[in-house]
This record gives C-alpha cells, sequence and structure tokens, in this order.
C-alpha cells in the first residue's frame, strides 16, 4: 500500500510518499519521497517556537512540498492518506489536517490521523540502521523530545503500556533552556552536544533527579535549575568553563535516562530498547544507551540520525500502523494527545 503522510505538529513541514506493506506484526517500508522543511531558522531570534509563525509557514510550505512530491513520483499513486493530528501546537496540526482533508477531497481517497508520538516510536523501522534485524518483544521504549519523556512497556508493536514520563520539563526542553541560560541557540539540544564536546563531564556534580527512586518516572527542571544556580554563583568566575557545564549537565541527563530505562528493562525482562524522539539524535545518550542495552542482552534500536527530528516518513508509518491496529483518531488536532 502507498501512503502519503503529512506532519507539522511542530516547527518542520514533513510530506512523505511511503510504499508498506507486512502488517502490523513486521511492516516493510520503502520511502518513495520524504521532505522535511524546517523552521528553525525563523524560530530562532524568538528562541523558541512561536505558534502563529509556524501556522503561517505551515501554509505556505505545504503546497510547495506537495508539488515537489507529485514531481518526484509520476504519477503520483496512493491508498491512504495520514496527518498528525497531536500532540503539538494546535494552530499548526490544523494546517496539516485541513490541507490533508483537501487532497483527500480531491483524490477521493480515505484520512486516517496519525499520533506524533507513534511517529518517533515505529521510526525505527524506516530504513537505515535497524538493517532488517527483526525485534524481539517484550520491549523498553525511550521517548525523548522536546514535549515528552516517557518510557513505554511494549508487548508487540500494538499493545503497550506506559511506565512511567516526566513529572516536570521533558529532557529535549531541559536542553533548550540550558542553551538558552549559555547563551546558545535554538533548538539547544545539538548546540550543548557540540559545546559538551570541548569540557569535562565530570567536573561539575550536577544533581541526577529521581535516578534512585522505585518508578519510571523522571524530573529534569531540579537539574535545569541547578544548573541556573551555578552559572548565577560562578558566572564571574574567570575560571568558568562553559563546556564544563554543558558538558556536566548532558551527562547528569544521559545518566538518568540510562539508569532508569536499564532499569525498567531489567525489571520487565526486556529483549530490545527502542531510543527515538528529537533527544535520540545525542550521540552520547545513543552510544550509553546502547552499550548498556547490549550489557544486559538487550537488543538496542535507533532511528538513523534523518529521522529523529521530526518528519513525514515516520508519521506515514503510524498512519499505517493506527490503520492496520484499526485505532482511530478523531479527525481534529489535539494538542495533548497521548501515547
Ligand atoms: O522530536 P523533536 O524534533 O520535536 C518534538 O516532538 O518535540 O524534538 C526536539 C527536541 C528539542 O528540544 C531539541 O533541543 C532536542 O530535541 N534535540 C537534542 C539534540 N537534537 C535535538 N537534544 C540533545 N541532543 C541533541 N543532539
Ligand atoms: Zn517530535
Amino acid at each position: 500500500m502507498n501512503i502519503l503522510s503529512i506532519e507539522t505538529s511542530c516547527d518542520e513541514t514533513g510530506i512523505a510518499l511511503l510504499k508498506i506493506s507486512g502488517g502490523v506484526r513486521a511492516p516493510k517500508v520503502t520511502v518513495l519521497a520524504d521532505l522535511v522543511s524546517s523552521q528553525i531558522k525563523i524560530h530562532r531570534p524568538f528562541g523558541g517556537v512561536v505558534p502563529n509563525l509556524a501556522k503561517r509557514e505551515h501554509l505556505k510550505n505545504l503546497p510547495i512540498l506537495f508539488k515537489r512530491v507529485q514531481a518526484k513520483c509520476k504519477p503520483l499513486k496512493f491508498d491512504l492518506i495520514t496527518v498528525t493530528v497531536g500532540p503539538g501546537l494546535e494552530p499548526a496540526l490544523w494546517t496539516g489536517i485541513t490541507f490533508a482533508q483537501a487532497l483527500a477531497k480531491e483524490y477521493k481517497k480515505p484520512l486516517v490521523g496519525a499520533n506524533h508520538l507513534e511517529g518517533h516510536l515505529y521510526s525505527f523501522l524506516l530504513p537505515g540502521l535497524a538493517g532488517g534485524r527483526k525485534i524481539s518483544f517484550p520491549t523498553i521504549a525511550l521517548i525523548v523530545s522536546g514535549g515528552h519523556t516517557i518510557l513505554l512497556n511494549m508487548d508487540s508493536f500494538s499493545k503497550w503500556k506506559r511506565l512511567g514520563e516526566t513529572r516536570d520539563d521533558a529532557v529535549g526542553e531541559a536542553f533548550d533552556k540550558v542553551a538558552r541560560m549559555l547563551d546558545l541557540d535554538y533548538p539547544g539540544g545539538p548546540e550543548i552536544e557540540k559545546l559538551a564536546k570541548l569540557g569535562n563531564a565530570g567536573a561539575i556534580a550536577f544533581p541526577r533527579p529521581m535516578i534512585h527512586d522505585k518508578n519510571y518516572d523522571f524530573s529534569f527542571s531540579g537539574l535545569k535549575t541547578s544548573v541556573l544556580y551555578y552559572l548565577r554563583d560562578h558566572g564571574d568566575d574567570a575560571s568558568l568553563s562553559q563546556a564544563d557545564v554543558a558538558a556536566s549537565f548532558q551527562q547528569a541527563a544521559v545518566d538518568v535516562l540510562v539508569a532508569k530505562t536499564i532499569r525498567a528493562a531489567k525489571a520487565t525482562g526486556a529483549k530490545s530498547v527502542i531510543l527515538c524522539g528529537g533527544v535520540a539524535a545525542n550521540k552520547k545518550l545513543r552510544s550509553e544507551l546502547g552499550k548498556a542495552s547490549r550489557k544486559i542482552g538487550a537488543q538496542f534500536f535507533v532511528p538513523p540520525f534523518k529521522y529523529n527530528m521530526d518528519n513525514g516518513a515516520m508519521i506515514g508509518l503510524a498512519g499505517y500502523m493506527a490503520h492496520e491496529r484499526k485505532k482511530r483518531y478523531k479527525m481534529a488536532a489535539n494538542g495533548n494527545l497521548e501515547i
């Protein structure tokens, strides 16, 4: 089946065309087109995503990207259209939904909603690193993005339970806020990672919030505040190294994520671990969670770098899986849609 997919939940406009077969148990994907238009430069002066600017840019970019998909895949053939209905910024989500509804009418094709978080969750199945390796269940999945930090316990691609989540800031949000304290550009994650390479991760003993708690929840706001106090107290020291601050903060965040994910994997007898979401682009997190997973005998899956950030291809996969699972999302923007 060919699926046309549309993503507009935040600051990337994405349209993709996928060929998928195999059903919900063993999906096999070929990416026929995958176009992403990033708005990062437009939001950068504001230090974060401005919803109305995002909406304006999506409205401008959607027809342009669609024309490019048409030009790339001639004749354009698809059986199903899918669009992100949440979670995300509602004005941004609506632009994609309205565009998808118009296409469904014009091409007389069915339209189904997709959950953005399920897109991240399945994105390791897109062609790349997994290289045809089959996943063994049960699985622990760690979803880390700008808005979410969630641990799932999965019995299959269609059955899972939430084990825990952040009680305050998402980990990506903490990276973004610490980056702002250090006068780095938005989005902060990649900037912190770059600066951290020049610093000593053991220089400052930032807290590892909730690392020893028996539950699987997270908290990153205290860690962020510790960085703020550290900079307030040491900001004028000639010896202050911003790179040490970045490296020590990153290490504290990675330590908590790895420790809790591995504890969940051990407790549930997981045979595999999935890492996904924008923060999964972080090389330190990828390598430390990968190493720790293999050490307990679990397979480790992470999407190829280009599929960590928001994109249309992962939404095509999420729409396909929802369609196969007969999961019907309401065709309306839901900023707080859960997984
Ligand atoms: O999944 P995503 O593109 O958007 C949401 O659905 O939220 O995630 C964006 C988040 C931002 O907070 C960004 O700073 C973070 O992912 N991020 C990173 C890295 N690349 C992106 N965080 C840490 N290290 C990175 N290399
Ligand atoms: Zn995302």
